[in-house]
């Protein structure tokens, strides 16, 4: 069975963490769209990992492995120290990494230009949007490229860095010579950033510029496998960082209040994440967008013990494209709080978001432990 685990908002929902407690039940888990700006927060036996660019698996399971797709745009410097890293704490770890020799390569210079041009919307200044430019404008180098040896000579440096993380154990693949594999295995295709940062369907012009939504797997050369299920991931409340429409946002002490609460600090870049409580008309139209088939729901700790919480359940009209997102007008309601998760408690929230959206929520989360991730359904 293959899974998707999608981000359904702006990103930071929580699909490190909920992917790291699926993971031990795939073959591969793989990353399809995005590159460094991901920045996946992982707890493992009590300590925090943070992944940009390697899939959030859990590497204790030494029979799962990780792809990073064709979609992606790849820092191998980046790549290199974060195996080196994980290297450190489960030896021989690299040798289960596969990278995509179709995956476009970030240099430098996309790095320097995204500081100079990207400010405006948020960057996270890893080069993604230049790299995504200049692959669209077919100038400019993909993975497979340092394999052939000499042909580029201005991209040694990068060359080197690629026979390094040959020497390390990591491989380096396209996905017809695993379609084999690939069809007689388990899949977990990882997200990043989140529905409402895609390229296509999120709220242009402030997203991302890659695919964060289920499309970006057909288009990394998986479009041979079936989904089980699309899973969309959001929070009990909302963040975002990088400029742009939130409709829900909070401002001043109510949004300082919860940012210290929930630690809304960006996994990446460490800036403050906007916050604002949960916005059900901009989920429901991110499900649609995105194909997502099943919720879950993160980080109901942190609203816990409130008093009481606040929904946005609907816009004064409702969006039908990113523009519309500019001029949302949200309708509010505040219901009371939980103290527990207790079942009873959650219930009325967990009703709004399923009636809302008209996606059922399977799972919730409770906190950073494998055993707060909790079956709803
Ligand atoms: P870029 O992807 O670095 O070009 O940034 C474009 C926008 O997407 C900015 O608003 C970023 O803050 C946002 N963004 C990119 N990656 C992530 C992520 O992994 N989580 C949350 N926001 C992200
Ligand atoms: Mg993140």
């Amino acid at each position: 069975m293959n899974i998707a685990i999608l981000g359904a908002v702006w990103g930071d929902e929580g699909k490190g963490a909920i992917t790291h407690h699926m993971s031990k039940d795939y073959d591969w888990v793989v990353r399809f769209g995005g590159g460094a700006n991901a920045g996946h927060t992982i707890y493992r036996d009590g300590v925090k990992y943070v992944h940009n660019l390697l899939p959030s698996v859990d590497f204790r399971h030494k029979h799962i492995k990780s792809y990073l797709g064709a979609g992606m745009v790849i820092d191998l410097e980046k790549l290199r120290d974060e195996v080196l890293e994980a290297e450190k704490h489960y030896p021989g770890v690299a040798s289960t990494i596969y990278v995509d020799k179709d995956a476009f390569l970030v240099t430098k210079k996309h790095k320097e230009e995204d500081a100079a041009t990207n400010a405006h919307i948020g960057s996270t200044n890893r080069g993604i949007g230049p790299a995504y430019k200049d692959k669209v404008g077919r100038c400019g180098y993909r993975v497979g490229d340092l394999f052939y040896g000499g042909l580029f000579e201005g991209c040694m440096p990068l060359g080197t860095l690629a026979v390094e993380l040959v020497k390390l154990g990591v491989h380096f693949k396209y996905v017809m010579e695993m379609e084999e594999e690939f069809k007689a295995s388990n899949i977990l295709f990882e997200g990043a950033q989140g529905v409402l940062l895609d390229i296509n369907h999120g709220i242009y012009p402030y997203v991302s510029s890659s695919d964060c939504c289920a499309s970006g797997i057909v288009s990394s050369g998986f479009g041979f496998v079936k989904l089980a299920k699309v899973y969309g991931v959001a929070k009990a409340y909302t963040t975002k960082v990088g400029a742009g429409p939130f409709p829900t946002e909070y401002h001043d002490k109510e949004a300082e209040d919860l940012r210290e609460l929930g630690n809304e600090y960006g996994a990446t870049t460490g800036r403050p994440r906007r916050v604002g409580c949960i916005d059900l008309p901009a989920l429901k139209y991110a499900c649609k967008k995105g194909g997502i088939t099943d919720l879950i729901i993160t980080k109901f700790d942190i609203l816990n013990n409130l008093g009481k919480v606040k929904m946005c359940l609907s816009y004064k009209e409702d969006p039908f494209c990113g523009s519309d997102f500019f001029k949302a007008e949200p309708i509010y309601s505040n219901m009371k709080g939980w103290t527990t998760k207790n079942k009873d408690e959650l219930h009325y929230f967990i009703n709004a978001v399923e009636k809302i959206t008209g996606i059922d929520v399977q799972y919730i989360s409770w906190g950073t432990d494998p055993e707060d991730i909790i079956k709803w359904h």
